[in-house]
C-alpha cells in the first residue's frame, strides 16, 4: 500500500468538475496553494546512522496527551460534496485508524452525529457567527458532546477569491446542509441565480470583526482547550497565548483565503521560536509525505494536519480509501524515521534538517 496511490491521481470518477476544483483549488493565482507543497523541499534531510531503528514509535504529544499519529485530520466542510456517507465515512476512518479528527463548523454532518462515531481525539472547528449566541451555543454543544478541544479559524473574516470557483458558478444542491447551524435555522444551501449560497451565508453570518476581546470571552467561558487558527505572525501567536489559548495552528487555509500569504512551513520555525515553549504549536498546509510531516514536527510543529488529502481519498472510495489512505501516510511516517535515524517523533529536532538540496 503505497502513499504514491494518492498522489496525483486527477478527479475521481463521478466527482463534477465543479466540486473537484472546490477541493482542489485555492485563491486568487493559486501561488500560495502551489507554494505550501513546494517548499517543503527546501528542507534537506540529514539522516543519522548505525541507530536501532528496528521499532520505531511515530505518536505525538499535544495538550499533554499522547496522539496516536503526528497528524490529524484538518478541519473542512460539507464532506457530503466528496462522497454520500460524507463525514460519517472520514470520522470512522479516522477511529479505525485512531487518528484525532476535527470537524468543521461548516460539516454536512452534525457534531452530535460525528461524536457517535469519531475517535475519542476530536476537536471542533468554529467559525465566529455576528450572532454570539449561535458561538456559545456551538461551544455548548462541543463541550456537551465529548470534543476536546475547539480551534477557532481567524484567517477567513470574509471568503477567500477563489477563481475556479467563480467559473464554474460552484454551488451546492439541496442534499447539502450545514448540520450544524440547522438549528439556527440555516436553510439548506440550495443554489440560488446569483451564484453560490455558500459565499452569500458566510457574508452574512460570520463576523469580520473578531478581535483578541473576542477570542478571550470565548477562551474564558469554555473548559476546552482552545487553539487559534490560521496564524502567520511570531506577534499574533503571542497574542493568541496572552489571549489565553492553549495552542496555535500555523495555517493559511491550505491557500484557499489570501494569495500570496507565505507557505506556512516556512513561518513554522519563527513562530516555534516565539512561542513554542508556552503553548502548543500544530500546523497544516501542502503536508503530503512521511517527509513532510518529519519536517514540520523537526521544526518544533506538534502534530501537523491534512486537508485536502483524505477528503480526496473520501472521493475516491469512502471509509474504506480513507483509512487506507491513513494507513500508507503512517507507513510512509515510520519509513521516513528509520531511515533518518530517528527513534521516535519525538525524538525529532533541527539537527535533522539542513538547507535544501
Ligand atoms: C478547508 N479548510 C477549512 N478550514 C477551516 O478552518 N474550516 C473549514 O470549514 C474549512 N473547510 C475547508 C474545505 C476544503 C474543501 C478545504 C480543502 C480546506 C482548510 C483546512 O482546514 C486546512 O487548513 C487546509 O486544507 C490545509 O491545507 P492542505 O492540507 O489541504 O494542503
Amino acid at each position: 500500500m503505497m502513499l504514491e496511490k494518492f498522489a496525483d491521481v486527477g478527479r475521481p470518477p463521478g466527482l463534477s468538475r465543479a466540486a473537484f476544483d472546490f477541493l482542489e483549488g485555492g485563491a486568487g493565482d493559486e501561488i500560495t496553494l502551489r507554494a505550501n507543497e513546494s517548499s517543503f523541499a527546501r528542507w534537506a534531510l540529514l539522516p543519522r546512522v548505525c541507530v536501532d531503528v528496528a521499532e520505531v514509535d511515530d505518536r505525538s504529544k499535544l495538550d499533554g496527551r499522547q496522539m496516536n499519529a503526528p497528524y490529524f485530520v484538518a478541519p473542512t466542510g460539507a464532506h457530503r460534496l466528496f462522497h454520500p456517507d460524507a463525514e460519517v465515512a472520514t470520522a470512522a476512518a479516522a477511529m479505525a485508524a485512531d487518528v484525532p479528527y476535527a470537524t468543521s463548523t461548516a460539516a454536512s454532518v452534525s457534531m452530535e452525529e460525528v461524536a457517535d462515531i469519531a475517535p475519542a481525539e476530536r476537536w471542533f472547528q468554529l467559525y465566529c457567527f455576528k450572532n454570539r449566541d449561535v458561538v456559545s451555543d456551538l461551544v455548548h454543544r462541543a463541550e456537551s458532546s465529548g470534543y476536546r478541544a475547539l480551534i477557532i479559524t481567524v484567517d477567513a473574516p470574509v471568503l477567500g477569491i477563489r477563481r475556479r470557483d467563480i467559473r464554474n458558478r460552484f454551488s451546492v444542491g439541496p442534499e447539502i446542509r450545514w448540520a450544524n447551524l440547522e438549528p439556527y435555522g440555516a436553510a439548506a444551501l440550495s443554489d440560488t441565480e446569483d451564484g453560490s449560497t455558500v459565499a452569500r451565508y458566510f457574508a452574512e453570518q460570520i463576523d469580520p470583526s473578531v478581535k483578541w476581546r473576542d477570542i478571550e470571552r470565548i477562551v474564558d467561558a469554555t473548559s476546552l482547550p482552545v487553539w487559534i487558527k490560521g496564524v502567520l505572525r511570531p506577534e499574533d501567536a503571542e497574542r493568541a497565548r496572552d489571549s489565553g489559548a492553549s495552542g496555535v495552528y500555523v495555517s493559511n487555509h491550505g491557500g484557499r483565503q489570501l494569495d500570496r500569504v507565505p507557505p506556512t512551513i516556512d513561518v513554522l520555525p519563527s513562530i516555534v521560536d516565539r512561542v513554542g515553549g508556552d503553548i502548543d504549536v500544530l500546523m497544516d498546509g501542502g503536508v503530503r509525505s512521511g517527509a513532510d510531516v518529519v519536517t514540520a514536527i523537526a521544526l518544533g510543529a506538534r502534530a501537523v494536519g491534512l486537508g485536502r488529502p483524505p477528503l480526496s481519498a473520501l472521493a475516491h472510495g469512502g471509509k474504506s480509501a480513507v483509512i487506507e489512505y491513513f494507513q500508507s501516510m503512517s507507513g510512509d511516517v515510520r519509513h521516513t524515521l528509520q531511515l533518518l535515524g530517528a527513534q521516535s517523533v519525538q525524538d525529532l529536532d533541527r539537527s535533522f534538517l539542513t538547507s535544501a538540496i
